[in-house]
């Protein structure tokens, strides 16, 4: 389907029009009101204080070390989550926690505590190197290190070496997954709560404020979630299925007094989309209802997403003190117009079936589900990268609405890093750096690249080249 992407519309008025039509529960302000304004105002968590309502997402770059190390080019990355002046950077990048569990050759992992704890110093440095050159107090900035094991993801030399929580025939079958693919043990899984500790306490004396215990985008701990068929102590019914991300996060309390912990959550998901051709408006795949398996999908109909349990779980994790949430939804393996609403979808993937203001809509709402029914829970909204220039606009106005504690930013932060500063100090946006939603930063990595802006940020030229080439033998249908 053809629709104008957000960046088109050259007033407010055109893009407010839009918006109503395609997004009605969906609120913009006119005016941004800068550091004055709902996305100025500071936040208390009690173990830290958040200087305004901006947050940076996570954003892996694949250009590590083959050793789970950072190059030049992953500090570059986050010395400019540093330079973009937001208040809080949720978790910087997926780090794994067990090198097995790497979804990619170039992800940082933890292979040894010497190496990780001066590898996680220089990161953390590199935020606060940033925040200088951005004339802000280096210290001002709240930071966590995102913790994670890729499951059903994992690819720790490049080919998949799936480690799952589950066999699912229908989802095997879409995400490519043998039949000999090894199911990890309960054995296998309580061995990873150490691990999960371990890399916690380095990044707690290396004076990361908090971490993310990462459950989401279909990656270990986001599968066992729907691990309905699972027997043992970590599948079957809810209090199994949820029961390795509370131990980790009450073996990381223990270990670690005084670190923060948050979640990057999934609020919500779909059956898998495909299309018969790449780019065209993607489709459901059949799966046989109802379903057995699956995380805040309506199981007897999963073109709907179902927030109950989801709810119930953030519930238990504000009851054990655990109040930071990262809200998302889906998964970019298999429903990406829900998880990163894009006006150009990658180019191995399906075509937006719905206007993409309406998937950002749908995740919008069940944020607001989690604040409604958690008040006490902090809570970062996802998407609004697609919402280009007039993100600040529609931040604004959620934050201001009590819709969300803070508004994080994702592609935006590849492509104009300054962006939130810009927003907060009340001068006009570069336009020519705002994402466009090209989705080269998802292309690279699924051709064997690192990521990166290539379209907007002149430093991955080679990168631009590659994918152009790339883009060249797709089209003339010879597929390398
Ligand atoms: C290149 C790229 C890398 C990403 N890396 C991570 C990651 O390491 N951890 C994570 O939780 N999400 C990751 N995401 C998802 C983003 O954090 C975010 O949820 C998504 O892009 C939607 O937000 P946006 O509209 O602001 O981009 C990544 C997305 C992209 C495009
Ligand atoms: S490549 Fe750049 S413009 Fe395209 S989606 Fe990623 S950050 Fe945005």
């Amino acid at each position: 389907m053809s629709v104008a992407s957000p960046g088109r519309h050259k007033t407010f008025a055109s893009f407010a029009a839009h918006l109503a039509e395609a997004a009605p529960t969906l609120a913009a302000d006119e005016a941004v009101a800068g550091a004055r304004g709902a996305l100025g105002q500071t936040l208390e968590l009690g173990w830290a204080s958040v200087e305004n309502r901006w947050a940076i997402h996570p954003m892996e770059g694949w250009d590590g070390t083959t050793d789970g190390r950072p190059t030049d080019w992953t500090l570059r990355r986050w010395r400019k989550f540093g330079e973009s002046g937001a208040g809080l950077v949720w978790g910087g990048e997926a780090y794994a926690v067990d090198p097995a569990g790497r979804a990619n050759p170039n992800q940082l992992a933890f292979f040894d505590a010497e190496r990780t704890r001066e590898d996680l110093a220089r990161l953390l440095a590199e935020v606060h190197a940033g925040r200088t050159e951005a004339g802000l107090d280096p210290s001002g900035v709240v930071v966590g290190l995102q913790l994670t094991h890729s499951g059903r993801h994992s690819r720790p030399e490049g080919k998949k070496v799936p480690l799952l929580a589950a066999r699912v025939p229908w989802l095997d079958a879409h995400t490519g997954v043998a039949a000999d693919a090894r199911v990890l043990s309960d054995e296998d899984l309580q061995a990873l709560v150490p691990r999960f500790v371990a890399v916690a306490r380095l990044a707690q004396e290396v004076g990361f404020a908090f971490v993310d215990v990462k459950a989401c985008h279909g990656y270990l701990m986001h599968e066992l979630l729907g691990a309905r068929g699972r027997s043992g102590r970590f599948g079957g019914d809810f209090v199994g299925r949820t029961r390795l991300l509370l131990e980790v996060i009450a073996a990381i309390q223990e270990a670690c007094p005084g670190l923060g912990i948050g979640s990057r959550l999934c609020l919500g998901d779909l059956a898998p989309h495909t299309a018969p051709e790449a780019g065209a408006p993607g489709r459901p795949i059949e799966v046989p209802l109802p379903l057995e398996h699956g995380w805040a999908m309506d199981l007897a109909d999963p073109r709907r997403m179902d927030p109950g349990e989801p709810l119930r779980l953030v519930g238990e994790l504000v009851e054990r003190g655990v109040r930071l949430i990262n809200a998302t939804v889906g998964t970019p393996y298999t429903c990406p117009h829900v998880q990163r609403p894009a006006a150009y979808p990658p180019f191995d993937g399906y075509g937006p079936p719905e206007d993409p203001l309406t998937s950002l809509e749908r995740q919008v709402a069940l944020t607001r589900e989690v604040k409604r029914a958690h008040p006490q829970a902090v809570v970062v909204g996802t998407g609004y990268s697609y919402l280009q220039e007039w993100a600040p606009h529609v931040a604004q106005a959620e934050v201001a609405g009590g819709g969300a504690d803070l508004v994080g930013l994702g592609r935006m932060v590849l492509s104009y890093p300054r962006m939130p500063l810009d927003s907060l100090r009340g001068r006009p946006l570069e336009r020519k750096r705002i994402c466009r939603t090209f989705s080269d930063c998802t292309n690279g990595p699924r051709s064997g690249l690192r990521s990166g802006c290539a379209p907007l940020d002149p430093d991955y030229f080679e990168l631009a080249e590659a994918l152009r080439v790339r883009k060249a033998a797709l089209r003339s249908g010879r597929r390398d």
